[in-house]
């Protein structure tokens, strides 16, 4: 397939904050200066269910005006499995050549009855189903820069990346409008200072495997902006805030606990996609600022 659209890839995008922010993204408005044309491959553990998401979405929806162009393609997707990780990435360097963002949305919050096994799981999807989904996809999101992303991104400019320590030097910034970008979904309960803090309303949450587990994606987006920065590569930590989605069992009963709505969070993960908060790379975003770490 030959095309010059911004191919973004979502995964456990079924259902939750992956499929919304797929909504969003094909329904918010296109302008002359800021067209939408994007390709979004949603991934699920489930093809039937990829699928079933896909239909909902389709047409995108949008506003009279320029046409948001966004198309859909669907994938089964384990991201514990490296075999079907395999298998997203061939299929996308067959059927687009290049990747301009991976959204590592992909998530659990394990309650199995014991924190050894809680942690192998959330540790696992969470934190090393992210580092394969990234390893895997790093030469297509390289393949991604200065393709595909004309006219998608804000137009404020972004601070220089610096390397940190001995030898340091500034690197030459990414061209923000066609800088490939990894979002994780992260969470304000991995940062240790707000775990650490005993105002934090979360300060008492035991929900240690997970808390540990986006600890651990915070340390890797910081790890990952360096390194990866170097490659013309934006990474970002994003918490999407405390949402009401089937993430811990109960989407009502979270909402009656006081959840935030769904769209909000999704909305943090579209900023980022297209370019609003470029000035907070290498940072955990959050809809209001930054968490310190
Ligand atoms: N909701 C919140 O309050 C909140 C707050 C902070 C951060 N986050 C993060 O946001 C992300 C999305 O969460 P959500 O709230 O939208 O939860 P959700 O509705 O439960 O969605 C989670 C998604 O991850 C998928 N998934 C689970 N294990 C997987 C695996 N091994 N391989 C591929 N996909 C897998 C699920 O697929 P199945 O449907 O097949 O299970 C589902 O599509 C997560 O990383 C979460 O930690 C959420």
């Amino acid at each position: 397939m030959s095309t010059s659209k911004s191919i973004i890839l979502i995964t456990g995008a079924n259902t939750g904050l992956g499929l919304l922010t797929a909504k969003l993204l094909s329904s918010s408005p296109s302008s002359s200066t800021s067209p939408k044309h994007y390709h979004i491959i949603l991934t699920s553990r489930s093809l039937s269910s990829a699928e079933h998401a896909i239909a909902t979405l389709t047409p995108p929806l949008g506003p009279p005006g320029p046409p948001n162009t966004t198309t859909f393609s669907a994938l089964e997707l384990d991201v514990t499995n490296p075999e079907a990780v395999e298998r997203a990435v061939t299929y996308v360097e067959r059927e687009f050549g290049y990747l301009n963002v991976l959204v590592n949305n992909a998530g659990v919050s394990p309650k199995l009855g014991g924190l050894r096994k809680d942690a192998e799981v959330a540790m696992g999807v969470n934190f090393v189903g992210g580092v394969g989904m990234t390893e895997a996809c790093r030469e297509l999101l390289r393949k991604g820069r200065g393709v595909g992303r004309e006219g998608t991104i804000a137009s404020h400019s972004i601070p220089p990346f610096f390397v940190v320590g001995k030898g340091a030097q500034k690197l030459t910034p990414p061209s923000h409008r066609t800088a490939p970008r990894i979002i994780y979904l992260s969470s304000g309960l991995g940062s240790i200072a707000i775990a650490s803090d005993p105002t934090d309303p979360f300060y008492n949450l035991d929900v240690t495997a997970y808390r540990a587990s986006k600890a651990a994606i915070n340390m890797l987006a910081v790890q990952q902006a360096k390194i990866l920065g170097k490659e013309g590569i934006m990474v970002f930590a994003v918490d999407p805030g405390w949402r009401a989605t089937g993430l811990s069992g109960d989407a009502a009963a979270a909402k009656a606990r006081g959840a935030g709505d769904p769209e909000g969070g999704a909305q943090v993960v579209v900023d980022v996609v297209e370019g609003r908060r470029d000035a907070d790379v290498g940072k955990l975003v959050h809809e209001g600022g930054v968490h310190p770490w």
